[in-house]
């Protein structure tokens, strides 16, 4: 079988993934399109960095279609105040992804819901500027906010996504992945970075394991009712770039407005790998516009080996904040569908 070749720039093909089912959806639909006729009642969702952009109009449409949506910021009031202007059943929740401490609060209060998370979206993101390197505990910033702390995250909600009925782990990473992060991938001996720093490369790495780390999760998961992909979500005029010096931002949203989508469709990617059913059994996919694809050509998106070092890495950078997690027996599963089913 043939697959359709989608686009090849810059040495890299980007190539639609065989056994995937295609989406009617492309770069310019929108989260309410892509989630139309979905019905989330009954479900919970929880999206981080809720309060700007892309997590914004992820928690609202997910919320417009039914789900009960937790929705995390840094700061609790302005979280509140996001949550207070979307439709629906919604939940505050303070989270610091560049504090340990604090992603092991927000999973206590997340897990003091009782019911089982159906969806998660790792949505928070941070992207420095003026290529100061800035280290928490000895560690690159942009590696511990997109990565370390959605990995501590996910390790301490992962008991409640078990029993969910298809339990699904969107990973919001970026093309950087691919274009950004250095060409060797991931630092392991330098995580500090302190041979060579840049900003673009730190943020490229960080999404890089944002990527790995959905591509080994969804390997662990295998098994288990839980899927697990990652996703470009276009390039939007968000607050992404609210630390880039006023020239390089003036660029940004330049670039955003020439070739860019809106934020309704920039969450469209998210929406839709949450939430369709045409992807109940789809995991370990990197998806843009929509649609899974390869990324062939350069860089290490479907590097595997470097996706069980990362894994194991990080278990050991967060050892102290993890919790061991049982897979459940099929049985006890069926037992918790049926009182989902009843209740
Ligand atoms: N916009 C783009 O062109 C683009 C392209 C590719 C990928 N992405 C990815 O898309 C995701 C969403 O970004 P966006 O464009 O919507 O940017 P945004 O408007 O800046 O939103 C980022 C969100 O992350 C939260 N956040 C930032 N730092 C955090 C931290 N240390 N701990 C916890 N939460 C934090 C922010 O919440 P508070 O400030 O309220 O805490 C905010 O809600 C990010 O992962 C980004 O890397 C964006």
């Amino acid at each position: 079988m043939t697959v359709p070749q989608i686009s090849a720039c810059s040495g890299v093909e980007k190539v639609a993934v065989a056994n995937v089912p295609r989406s009617p959806f492309g770069a310019d639909s929108t989260a309410e399109e892509v989630t139309e006729g979905v019905d989330l009642a009954g479900k919970l969702a929880v999206v981080t960095g809720c309060t700007s952009g892309i997590g914004f109009e992820t928690m609202r449409v997910l919320a417009k279609r039914g789900a009960h949506v937790v929705g995390t910021s840094r700061s609790l009031e302005k979280a509140e105040a996001a949550c207070g202007r979307v439709t629906g059943v919604t939940t505050a929740v303070q989270l610091e992804l560049s504090s340990f401490d604090s992603v092991v609060a927000c999973a206590e209060s997340i897990r003091s819901q009782k019911s089982p998370i159906d969806i998660l979206v790792c949505n928070a993101g941070y992207r420095g500027g003026g290529n100061e390197r800035q280290l928490v505990n000895g560690i690159e910033k942009h590696f511990v906010v997109n990565h370390l702390g959605h990995f501590v995250l996910v390790n301490r909600l992962l008991e409640r996504l078990l029993p969910a009925r298809q339990g699904r782990i969107v990973v919001v990473a970026s093309r950087a992945a691919y274009r950004g992060a250095p060409a060797g991938g991931i630092g392991f001996d330098d995580l500090g970075m302190a041979r060579s720093y840049s900003d673009s490369a730190a943020y490229g790495q960080s999404k890089l394991a944002n990527v790995l780390f959905s591509l080994q999760l969804a390997e662990m998961l295998r098994g288990t009712r839980i899927t697990c992909n990652s996703l470009h979500p276009g390039v939007i005029n968000t607050d992404i770039d609210r630390n880039l010096n006023p020239l390089t931002r003036f660029g940004f949203e330049l670039l955003t407005k020439l070739s860019g989508k809106t934020i309704e469709e920039g969450a469209a990617t998210s929406c839709y790998v949450a939430s369709s059913d045409l992807l109940r059994s789809t995991s370990g996919h990197y998806f843009e516009d929509c649609n899974a694809v390869t990324i062939r050509g350069t860089g290490h998106m479907h590097d595997k080996a470097m996706a069980e070092k990362l894994m194991l890495v990080s278990e050991e950078l967060t050892a102290e904040y993890l919790v061991e997690w049982r897979r459940p027996e099929w049985s006890e599963l069926d037992d918790d569908l049926q009182n989902q089913t009843d209740g």
